[in-house]
């Protein structure tokens, strides 16, 4: 079946394409081969993407999914468990990988936004003495919260959950897939998140806007041992550069402009609240919103009457759908949203 051809797509902000001055810069990029070792761009990448992080090194991936499973690979061993949010993508987007690729099993905490507490933390914990139970070994939270909302969960708050990480000698990731809007919409320091977390998943392509690519950052043994899972992993890239100038490109030029997502997002939220068959908008702090229908009215036949008029949303399940802001969804798309949500009128069941 072909995609749908969406002039508004809003069903996430992986969608978009590559700019001119984005394509420009893959074209006139310097290239060698990663595997062996060579690529100058992808090397560049990783160096500019640790030193903002103030984290020793970088590791380019093909994906999000790739840089957390590397990451859970190299912090745990079969039998282990780790500790993350109901609604984390680790745990419900990548296909069983924590299982299938690191023998772990998953124990969730935390609140319906995709925030983890210290006490939800301490309350997941294992006892280690106890041969009856899978030893804690890893802490992942996501910032923002895909699943949550697009929920910043703030420094403050990471700082303390990943105190009782440390203290119990577990390892702390971030899957920081969207951290480039928490950033821009906290006003934090990538070099905070460095101090706090052993490593952290960055994704180029979400709200940068690149066609490809993720860089898992951490201290230098632990990529000297990421680069051995992913080449086992079959993520070994040769003239990976093209791809890395993107990403280099999105770093450069595409950060400060997500603060324009957000404010469309926040708009569409607004535009949400005062339509009576809504019934709940998880708070809107970066570019996802994510809604609530009301009993008896059907989330797919809102997409499919959004659908005919070129607009694309997406439906979570029966009731829930989300939608995303993204480079590619100016003004008038976010206006057409808006005609498009207040010209339905739901048959009820
Ligand atoms: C929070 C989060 N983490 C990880 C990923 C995985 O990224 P990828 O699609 O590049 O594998 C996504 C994808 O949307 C995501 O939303």
């Amino acid at each position: 079946m072909n995609a749908p051809a969406f002039w508004a797509d809003f069903r996430s902000d992986t969608v978009t394409r590559p700019t001119p001055q984005m394509l420009a810069a893959m074209n006139a990029a310097p290239v060698g081969d990663d595997v062996l070792g060579d690529d100058p761009t992808v090397q560049l990448l990783e160096a500019k993407t640790a030193e903002r992080f103030g984290m020793d090194a970088g590791l380019f991936c093909p994906s999000g999914t790739m840089t957390n499973q590397i990451a859970i690979n190299v912090h745990t061993r079969p039998g282990d468990e780790l500790i993350c949010s109901p609604l984390a993508h680790v745990y419900n987007y990548e296909g069983g990988g924590v299982a299938f690729n690191s023998g772990v099993q998953i124990r969730v905490a935390g609140d319906a936004y995709g925030r983890v507490s210290p006490e939800d933390i301490r309350g997941a914990l294992q006892p280690q003495d106890n041969v009856h139970a899978a030893p804690t070994r890893l802490v992942v939270l996501e910032n923002t919260s895909n699943k949550g909302g697009g929920t910043c969960l703030g420094l403050a708050a990471i700082r303390a959950a990943g105190a009782v990480a440390r203290e119990n000698q577990l390892a702390f990731h971030l899957d920081g897939a969207r951290l480039w809007n928490a950033l821009v919409h906290d006003r934090e320091s990538p070099e905070d998140y460095g101090s706090l977390f052993d490593s952290i998943s960055l994704c180029f392509s979400k709200g940068l806007g690149a066609p490809v690519g993720s860089v898992l950052v951490g201290n230098r043994d632990f990529i000297q041992q990421a680069r051995r899972i992913r080449k086992r992993f079959g993520g070994g890239m040769r003239q990976a550069g093209y791809l890395a100038a993107a990403a280099l490109y999105a770093l450069d030029h595409h950060v400060e402009r997500l603060s324009d997502d957000h404010r469309r997002a926040s708009q569409i939220e607004s535009f949400l609240k005062q339509l009576p068959w809504v019934t709940e908008c998880k708070p809107v702090a970066t570019n996802i919103v994510i809604f609530r229908l009301a009993d008896g009215c059907d989330a797919r036949q809102l997409q499919s009457h959004l659908a005919a008029q070129g607009i694309g949303i997406s439906a979570m399940d029966a009731r829930w759908l989300r939608a995303v802001t993204h480079y590619d969804v100016e003004d008038r798309a976010v206006d057409a949203l808006c005609a498009g949500l207040g010209s339905f009128s739901p048959n009820r069941a």
